[in-house]
């Protein structure tokens, strides 16, 4: 009986544990794992001439995806795109400045929501599941492909302010100012996201991760309804076309309150952690109900030595026995040396 179990089990170790098995041995993959702390990436970059036009030609988007995989053996590869293509395409201005990161043109009320397409324009969205194709087209079977979008609370923050803020306080008072605006743009993000998510699954992206970086500055009530009900409704849109759609949610700072009641309302298969997660806690609440993704601090692996050994035991030891992938807290930094990514590596993998 076991054999025919496991002889239905997914070839990608990623996958078994998505699907609630706990693999032979913990998988690993890096959030923003293909970037600025690789050489390569850097000149690929260079000779694109900028960010977005990376992400908008599917060979380079395909190559730069591949680079970490190529040196590291990353269990799961992440397509190489942003999640502020979803605004692009629905006809809002973007730029990324060297250094200053991304820069919008603000949408702050209903006036300015009508100005922007109510569908993701497809000459946008085509490069991205082209280069998805090529990307798992280009792949063993062993390595997972991940596509991804924003959560739709995240992306309006940055819609609204049209850049990053510290504590993203003209999205949240835009929540409490104008209601019918932002319930109407959260809802136009919700249906966007969904079928950009159905666009990548359908092009060959073998599960998806939807982040939600800024759901650590709402307060507990607001959380519920800005992070859990707009992921749940895209879960579910997604599942309705892909009812088999494996689904990671990344709500960065929840609490393990906040996580529970979130893998209870929206059905995702994990939960990514960030650096500052209560593991023990967490893994008390959720009880097996799904994977669970982290959470090494980014900044542990900048500082490398007996330190960043001694953080890979404590997080390994206190997930040991559940489905676990391991992961970084939030996104590798571009200063972390990559003598440090290759120790991690091998203490994870204990070889
Ligand atoms: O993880 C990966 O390797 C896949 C690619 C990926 C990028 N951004 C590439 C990127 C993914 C999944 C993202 C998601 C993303 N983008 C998020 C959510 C995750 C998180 O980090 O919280 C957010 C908030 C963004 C928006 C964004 N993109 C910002 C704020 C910035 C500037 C900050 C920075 O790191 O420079 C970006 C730019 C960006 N996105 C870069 C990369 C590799 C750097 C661009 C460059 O080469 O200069």
């Amino acid at each position: 009986m076991k054999d025919a179990v496991d002889d239905m089990l997914p070839r990608s170790i990623i996958l078994q544990a998505l699907a609630g098995h706990v693999p032979d041995r913990t998988p690993v993959w890096m959030m923003r794992q293909a970037g600025r702390y690789l050489p390569e990436y850097r000149e690929l970059r260079a000779k694109a001439g900028d960010f977005l036009s990376l992400c908008y030609n599917p060979d380079y988007a395909t190559e730069v995806t591949l680079q970490p995989i190529r040196r590291f053996g990353f269990d799961a590869a992440i397509l190489f795109s942003d999640i502020l293509v979803v605004p692009h395409a629905l006809g809002m201005k973007l730029a990324f400045e060297t250094g200053e990161g991304p820069r919008l043109d603000p949408v702050k009320s209903l006036s300015d929501l009508k100005g922007l397409r109510e569908t993701l324009d497809p000459s946008r969205t085509s490069p991205v599941f082209e280069a998805v194709a090529k990307i798992r087209a280009s792949l063993l079977a062993e390595t997972a492909l991940l596509g991804f979008c924003g959560a739709p609370w995240t992306v309006a923050t940055y819609m609204i302010a049209g850049r990053g803020t510290p504590d993203q306080a003209p999205a949240r008072l835009a929540s409490l100012t104008d209601p019918a605006f932002f319930d109407t743009l959260i809802d136009r993000l919700v249906e966007v996201s969904a079928d950009y998510l159905v666009g990548q699954l359908e092009a060959g992206a073998d599960a998806v991760q939807i982040f939600d970086s800024w759901s650590g500055v709402l307060d507990p009530e607001s959380f519920v309804r800005w992070t859990i009900r707009p992921i749940a409704r895209l879960v579910r849109l997604v599942r309705t076309k892909r009812p088999d759609a494996r689904i990671i949610a990344f709500p960065k700072g929840a609490t393990p309150a906040g996580l529970t009641r979130l893998v209870e309302e929206t059905g995702v298969d994990a939960v990514g952690l960030d650096w500052t997660a209560e593991r023990k806690a967490v893994r008390l609440a959720l009880g097996g109900k799904v994977a669970l993704q982290g959470n090494l601090d980014p900044l542990a692996l900048i500082a490398g030595g007996a330190g960043l050994d001694a953080a890979i035991d404590a997080l390994m030891a206190d997930l040991r026995g559940a489905a676990h992938i391991f992961n970084l807290g939030h996104g590798i930094r571009p200063e972390t040396p990559i003598a440090h990514v290759e120790q991690m590596l091998k203490r994870v993998r204990g070889f």
